[in-house]
């Protein structure tokens, strides 16, 4: 008879450097991983014939896996990591926590899928690997955003930066010298879907046009890519700069945003966009160590509810 344990895993979260929106039309994007902010995972053993519990404690909801709809990502996350064990409904109580905010461009949804199918599957006994992980992720990706390019899950399920283009094997990339980021939430809720369907309008409207500005931020992606990989991080301060103002040109950014990211250069910043989905959520700074305390009084005073100093670890340390 197996004796089960209590299992707790982890996902972190994530923040896209370049190449949001275009990575969706096949451009190429970076994203790395936020360590220190996590969704947690655990589970344990509940009394037979109770079958698995699913409890989400930050929307103080809970629903049984046999009550769960297919839209339920919770619920869909863990049947595919049944269905890939070939494993019957455990009776034990799944709870997640999470401190990725919730529809902000953190890859909350993709870590809470990640978090989830590491402790189910090692709860039964079989941890699954990563690129496994990742295949369930991105199936669940799909229920939150409909068409999703697939670099959240990647870059969470990897736990690494990466350089992503759909379709193609994910490279990951060994950042040369490490850099802080500041991240800031403009206190608005962003629908990725929502941000996604209006590119796709404009790009159907003027495709020409809209191919031209996936191309521009496409070889902006490429150039970021080398500016960490060389430690230039000067450069990666200007890249990010010009990536902001062409997801300006898509029309996904809004004034708040924008004035946080002006706010953010005006202080010292050595570059600034948003990042993720827009249309709210989160805006990063790349910020040398001397100037972290002014950039940060500078995005609250330009009304950031929430932020977050990072450092992105490369091979200097
Ligand atoms: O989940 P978010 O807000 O980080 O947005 C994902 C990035 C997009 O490029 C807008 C969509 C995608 O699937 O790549």
């Amino acid at each position: 008879m197996t004796v089960y344990e209590k299992i707790e895993r982890s996902a972190s979260g994530k923040v896209i450097l370049c190449g949001e929106h275009s990575v969706v039309y096949g451009r190429p994007a970076i994203a790395v991983p936020i360590s220190d902010l996590r969704t947690r995972c655990w589970v344990e053993p509940a009394v037979p014939g109770s079958g698995l519990r699913l409890v989400a404690t930050d929307l103080q909801k809970a629903v049984s896996l046999r009550a769960a709809p297919e839209s339920h990502t919770l619920g869909k996350t863990a049947r595919l990591v049944l269905e890939k064990l070939q494993a019957p409904e455990p009776d034990a109580v799944l709870t997640v926590a999470s401190e990725v905010p919730i529809a902000s461009g953190m890859g909350s949804g993709a870590a809470v899928a990640v978090a989830i199918a590491r402790a189910l599957s090692a709860y039964l006994g079989s941890e699954l690997p990563s690129d496994v992980v990742n295949d369930i992720a991105f199936e669940v990706e799909k229920i939150h955003h409909g068409n999703p390019s697939g670099i959240d899950n990647t870059v969470i399920s990897w736990e690494q930066p990466v350089y992503f283009v759909r379709g193609h094997e994910p490279e990951m990339i060994d950042i040369r010298s490490s850099f802080h980021l500041i991240i800031a939430n403009s206190g608005i809720a962003g629908s990725t879907r929502e941000a996604i369907d209006e590119v796709r309008r404009r790009w159907t409207a003027m495709p020409g046009y809209y191919e031209m500005v996936f191309n521009c931020i496409g070889t902006i992606a490429n150039a970021a890519r080398a500016a960490v990989e060389q430690g230039a991080i000067q450069g990666l301060g200007t890249l990010l700069n010009q990536n902001h103002e062409l997801l300006v040109t898509m029309g996904i950014s809004i004034s708040q945003l924008d004035q946080m990211v002006a706010a953010a250069r005006k202080a010292g910043a050595l570059g600034a966009k948003l990042t993720g989905a827009g249309q709210g959520g989160n805006m990063i700074a790349l910020v040398e160590e001397p100037r972290i305390a002014a950039v940060t009084q500078a995005l609250r005073d330009a009304g950031a509810v929430k932020l977050w100093v990072t450092t992105v670890r490369g091979g200097d340390v």
